[in-house]
């Protein structure tokens, strides 16, 4: 099966985003801490520019320490970029952003100017959880609805940061499709657009060939077996994902094990590396 889904309005996005960036001192963008790459949109990068940034390394309760260790300095490789594993509910974790920001943009003889930051990336990444630990408040998202998106709300933190919410959809398009089964695997995408068994099946493959021992001891299985679908199936049997006649229904069984897997019940999970291909790319330029 091969993975689709809208991308939408991005050319109204790119718009409002060009024309908020030239007031933007630092740019944050969020990003899955367990599929760093299939999260970015490389579109965000080109218009960043050089302009200072924080990748914030959400949902890193969910990924792999090691794997996001390696990824902090892949990313911090880059001059202007310094990179941020977090949990976006843990006001410890989020208080260090304004200190970062802060130090990344250099005010000389103007310290006491406000900063004015954006946040941007992909849905379902974390955003508007970060931006409410960051306010200490729930705030109103204007960005993923398109129907009412218009200029980005401002923020002010009250301690000399101005914050602008993403203005509009910036989903990735994917010329892998191993980048949609990843985002499809964290839950990026909505379910009604994934096929459970589907999905589950690239997972449980994956499972098998990184974290075969997560995998065994998750299900109590003795051996690893022979195949994905022999896999699926067997977390099906112990998860009393049945029909008629003792069959396994690999739909349940697939959900299931997404379930699992996106819950971080099967252990601390990593869906990517640096120095893999980079999997996605920036929409086509459009109009
Ligand atoms: P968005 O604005 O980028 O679209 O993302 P949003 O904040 O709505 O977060 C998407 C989902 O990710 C939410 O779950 C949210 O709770 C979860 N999430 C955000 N940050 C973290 C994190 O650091 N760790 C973990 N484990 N989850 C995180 P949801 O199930 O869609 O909503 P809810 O029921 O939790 O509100």
């Amino acid at each position: 099966m091969k993975i689709e889904w809208y991308p939408g309005h991005m050319a109204k996005a790119r718009r409002q985003i060009i024309e908020v960036m030239a007031t933007i001192d630092v740019v944050i963008e969020v990003i899955d801490a367990r599929l760093p790459a299939s999260s970015s949109n490389p579109l965000l990068a080109k218009l960043r520019g050089v302009k200072p940034c924080i990748k914030i390394l959400n949902k890193n309760d969910l990924a792999d320490p090691e794997v996001t260790r390696a990824w902090v300095r892949h990313f911090e490789e880059e001059s202007n970029v310094r990179a941020l594993p977090l949990e976006a509910k843990q006001r410890t974790e989020v208080a260090h952003i304004p200190t970062l920001c802060r130090g990344m943009v250099s005010r000389p003889g103007k310290p006491w100017k406000s900063l004015r930051v954006m946040v941007m990336g992909i849905p379902n990444v974390g955003k508007s959880t970060l931006i409410n630990t960051l306010a200490g408040k729930r705030m109103a998202r204007i960005g993923d609805k398109p129907a009412i998106t218009t200029c980005p709300q401002q923020i002010d933190l009250r301690n000399g940061i101005f914050l602008s919410d993403t203005p509009g959809l910036l989903w990735p398009v994917m010329s892998d499709q191993r980048g949609a089964y990843r985002l499809a695997t964290s839950g990026a995408i909505g379910d009604s657009a994934i096929d459970y068994a589907d999905v589950a099946l690239f997972a449980v493959a994956f499972m098998m060939r990184r974290y075969p021992d997560l995998l065994c001891a998750r299900y109590d299985l003795q051996a690893l077996p022979e195949s994905p679908t022999a896999a699926l199936e067997e977390i099906g049997r112990r998860r009393g994902c049945l029909v008629g006649g003792g069959e396994i229904n690999l739909q349940r069984a697939g959900e299931a094990f997404l379930r699992d897997l996106r819950g971080g019940r099967i252990g601390r999970v990593s869906l990517e590396e640096p120095g893999e291909e980079i999997v996605a790319e920036a929409a086509p330029e459009e109009g």
